[in-house]
């Protein structure tokens, strides 16, 4: 199995729009000095009270595209839209954007009700009626009555709750989220992605989350945009991200895959490592042929002969080379000759459970078989 990637994950992929766009990124560009692009002609529409998540890889731009929309950080080329107006040479204060970071960036000499008053105070609201606000803003993120408190008398969730006020209580038109949960522990995550999501749809804002954890865009966003070298590698809902991944790219950074070499035999061919198997998708006039199979997707069953197997499924015999525990999910290293693939079955007493050195049939759908060039 191997992992390399032949070409750009980026080149000529559909970058999907939602129909009714509020927020419209045009051919966004960031370039530092004669680099190359940081950010390279980003196009992106999204629905308003919609929540995007950008996932990517470390230094793929996502902060700086968040930081372009928030007018901290100048574009190099393109318009950025809210709605009709074109914001791309607005100052910050002007956007009417709310932002909150992964650290949480309170004031520590304030107490919380007046760093979440503090965007009103700004704009020249008076102070009873800005810790009016902000109280209200408090009992959004369900933290009524800690106004009085300084930031370092909160825990790490609260403290990221009180900076989703204080972003809040502009009530903003777009609410930008870097990575907000990064800090947090993982049963506080889980319990702070459902409030967000709850939070978000309740005042139905439209967001921005940029994440590199693919859970979190998975199960918390309408769409997810993967980033790769500053350029979005695809743009759609998360099942379409995980079913129908655009590219070898998206397919390895968006859940666990195997990847496996072949060649192209018929149209509903391909050939592993002088194996036949049913798969579609792939083109003749592609320079090689990867395919990806999801470890989940691939059942074991007991060794037989496979012509008694069912011909609506793809088959190959294998010999288990390792089993790893990880809970809720078994995880076998099968040796099929051309290749050691990853099959994870779910635990469970009533599973069959086959031991080193068992030979097994490993069976799959034809569509579960996804052909990308490379
Ligand atoms: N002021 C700067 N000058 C030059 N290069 C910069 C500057 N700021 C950021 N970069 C580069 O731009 C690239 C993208 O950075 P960015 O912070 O947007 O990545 P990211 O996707 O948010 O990554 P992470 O997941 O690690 O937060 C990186 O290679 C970074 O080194
Ligand atoms: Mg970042």
């Amino acid at each position: 199995m191997q992992t390399t990637l032949s070409q750009s994950p980026v080149d000529s992929l559909p970058v999907r729009s939602s129909d009714a766009s509020f927020l419209r990124l045009e051919a966004i560009t960031k370039q530092y000095g004669s680099n190359s692009p940081t950010v390279d002609r980003l196009d992106l529409n999204l629905g308003k009270g919609q929540l995007l998540g950008l996932l990517g890889p470390s230094g793929c731009g996502k902060t700086t595209t968040l930081r372009m929309i928030a007018g901290l950080l100048p574009i190099s080329a393109g318009r950025i839209l809210i709605g009709d107006n074109d914001i791309s040479h607005l100052p910050p204060h002007k956007r009417d954007i709310g932002l909150v970071f992964q650290n949480y960036a309170l004031f520590p000499h304030m107490n919380v009700g007046e760093n979440v008053a503090f965007g009103l105070t700004m704009r020249g609201i008076g102070k009873r009626e800005s810790l009016r606000r902000a109280e209200e803003a408090l009992e959004t993120v369900r933290l009524p009555g800690l106004g009085k408190r300084r930031p370092k008398e909160l825990s790490g969730g609260q403290q990221q709750r009180v900076a989703l006020a204080r972003a809040l209580v502009i009530k903003p038109r777009l609410l930008l989220l870097d990575e907000p949960l990064s800090n947090l522990d993982a049963q506080l995550r889980d319990q702070m992605r459902i409030e967000i999501r709850d939070i978000q749809q309740l005042l139905g804002i439209t967001t921005v989350f940029v994440t590199h954890d693919q859970t979190e865009a998975l199960t918390m966003c309408d769409q997810v945009g993967v980033m790769y070298g500053g350029r979005l590698a695809q743009l759609g809902a998360p099942e379409e991200i995980y079913e129908r991944p655009a590219s070898m790219f998206v397919a390895q950074f968006v859940g666990r895959t195997n990847v496996l070499t072949g060649e192209q035999v018929s149209h509903q061919q391909v050939r592993i490592g002088g194996a036949r198997y049913r798969c579609s998708g792939a083109r003749p006039h592609w320079r090689g042929l990867k395919i990806a199979i999801r470890p989940h997707r691939i059942s074991l069953t007991p060794n037989r002969d496979p012509s008694l197997l069912s011909t609506a499924t793809n088959c190959v015999q294998g010999l288990v080379a390792a089993i790893t525990y990880i809970g809720d999910v078994l995880q076998y290293e099968v040796d099929i000759g051309c290749a050691r693939i990853r099959v994870e079955t779910p635990t469970g007493s009533s599973r069959l459970r086959y031991k080193v050195g068992d030979l097994v049939m490993c069976e799959w759908l034809p569509q579960d078989m996804l052909a990308f060039e490379g």
